[in-house]
């Protein structure tokens, strides 16, 4: 899909459809009804003889949230049609809104063969919303059938998405345009990556995938396979994927500035499982078929190093991706194996299915001895995050509150919801082993705070931020914006993260 910013007027542009927002109102009065949705668009035309106020009138649209509504054959306007989208409440219009109704134009109106869409913004932080709104665009374009063989499914495609902001001359809107456009295709990318089942998908595969991605975004790359990981002592990671015959590898992509701000260096960390079917400490079976996503937080990694790549931050970013498969073959750990991790750490595998954290802290460990000095890790960690934060906020985690507060930030920024968890060092009551240094698993209360206190005793002293994403990287049920499958979580967060990142950056 091709995008682009304009400034000109909505009404000359000769697309297949022109959108405009409007706002819910109190009021019920005709002239409320018949007010037009803009200042840049002459009432008359939005109007059209009245047509909004009918529609209004009628209830068949209120201006409730991405609530729809089309007109045919438009007096006075290059366009085919009209479109009028809900914008929900005017004083509570973000960028977050502008982002999903980029994504429910798209969807929409894809499936009535538009190929080309035009919307009108105004306002305050109309620059912001207009960024938003081609990202959701991009966004809202992706399906999860690249793997269907009807030729039907590329009829459908919307190849233009205009943002008409009259408002906004004098901005670099080309420059605004293209950071949209290297966010929302990486995220995209993580999406492909983190939809593919897992015999096709394994982790060479994934390797190959980060591999390509680097050298499309002009980054450094390589990979430890299994006997350079031997070598180096990760015996925590090695465990988990002894079960399977697919060789696992740990991935590392480099991004280094022209000129660096400060002496910081970013890692990312994204747990790469292309598989977990729990190992010897087995999963049931229902459902167990989504646990192809469990490279999402990898994925993530990977698909954010394309955008910075691209968009070229001032610090040296390095992303680090361990990927397995969680398998149980005759060779598979079990239950009770102690192995020893690249730290020093000896690790009770108490579960073969707290599998990620055994390979996130050989990773975490490699991570800052290569140099990291700020670390965040994304990963889908465990089911009991979505017991206690739902499917709406990414679980956060930290050693370092100043480090999870600007994580945070970017976050709040990239319109990626995250909420901190506690880590009081009473959690870490939870982790005792009577045969190791510590078990891989704590007892029946705070998983999530278990898991990331595994994390941070690999972790420590560096600040480090985790992300447990195990119930926001995946849409069971699709949105008027967003096809259901990966959501692509993280990516905007670490994009914005690394491109805000400033000199004063201490510990
Ligand atoms: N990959 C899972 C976590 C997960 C669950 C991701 C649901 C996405 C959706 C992880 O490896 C896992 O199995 N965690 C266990 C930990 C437990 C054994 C302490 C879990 O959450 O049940
Ligand atoms: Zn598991
Ligand atoms: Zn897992």
């Amino acid at each position: 899909m091709h995008i682009q910013i304009e400034t000109s007027s909505i009404e000359k542009l000769a697309v297949n459809a022109a959108a405009v927002i409007c706002f819910e109102t109190e009021e019920k009065t005709a002239e409320a009804n018949a007010v037009a949705p803009s200042r840049n668009i002459d009432p008359d035309i939005a109007n059209q003889g009245g047509w909004l106020a009918e529609v209004r009138a009628s209830g068949e649209f209120s201006g409730k949230l991405y609530e729809i509504s089309v007109f045919y054959r438009p007096q006075g306007v290059a366009a085919k049609r009209l479109v009028v989208i809900g914008g929900g409440k005017r004083n509570k219009f973000s960028d977050v809104e502008a982002r999903r109704i980029g994504g429910a134009l798209v969807r929409n109106l894809k499936t009535k063969g538009a190929k080309s869409i035009a919307l009108l913004l105004e306002g305050t932080d109309v620059v912001d919303h207009a960024e938003a709104a081609l990202e959701g665009a991009i966004l809202g374009a992706w399906e999860p059938d690249a793997l269907k063989t009807d030729p039907k499914k590329n009829e459908n495609q919307v190849e233009q998405f205009t943002v008409v902001v009259p408002d906004a001359t004098g901005h670099s809107l080309e420059k605004l345009a293209q950071r949209a456009e290297a966010i929302a295709e990486s995220q995209n990318v993580t999406r492909t990556l983190a939809n593919q089942p897992a015999n096709v998908l394994n982790p060479a595969a994934l390797a190959a995938a980060a591999k390509a991605v680097a050298q499309e975004a002009n980054l450094e790359y390589e990979a430890l396979d299994h006997n350079a990981m031997k070598q180096l002592g990760m015996g925590a990671l090695l465990g988990v994927a002894q079960g399977s015959s697919n060789e696992p590898y740990l991935m590392v992509m480099k991004y280094r500035p022209a000129v660096s701000l400060g002496g910081s260096h970013l890692a990312l960390v994204g747990k790469g499982v292309t598989f977990d079917t729990g190992g010897i400490s087995i999963k049931p079976s229902e459902g167990m078929e989504k646990m192809r996503y469990d490279m999402a937080g990898g994925a993530a990694v990977i698909g954010a190093m394309r955008a910075i790549g691209q968009l070229k931050p001032p610090i040296p970013v390095t992303a680090y991706i361990p990927a397995v498969e969680n398998m149980l073959n005759g060779n598979a750990q079990r239950p009770g194996d102690i192995v020893t991790s690249l730290s020093g750490k000896t690790i009770e595998v108490l579960n073969t299915d707290a599998e990620g954290r055994l390979i996130l802290a050989d990773a975490i460990t490699y991570a800052i001895r290569n140099g990291a000095t700020h670390i965040v890790d994304a990963a889908t960690l465990t089911g009991a995050i979505g017991v206690a934060l739902g499917q709406y906020n990414v679980g956060a985690f930290t050693n370092n509150q100043h480090f999870l507060d600007r994580v945070l930030n970017a976050s709040k920024r990239a319109g990626e919801k995250m909420w901190q968890l506690p880590m009081d060092d009473e959690y870490k009551e939870y982790l005792k082993s009577s045969f190791a240094d510590l078990p891989n698993i704590g007892g029946r209360f705070a998983g999530s705070i278990t898991a990331a206190w595994f994390l941070r005793e690999f972790a420590e002293p560096t600040p480090w931020v985790h992300l447990d994403i195990a119930a926001t990287a995946w849409l069971d049920d699709p949105k008027a914006w967003l096809a259901k499958g990966p959501t692509g979580v993280g990516v905007r967060t670490f994009v914005q993260l690394a491109q805000d990142w400033a000199p004063a950056v201490t510990r």
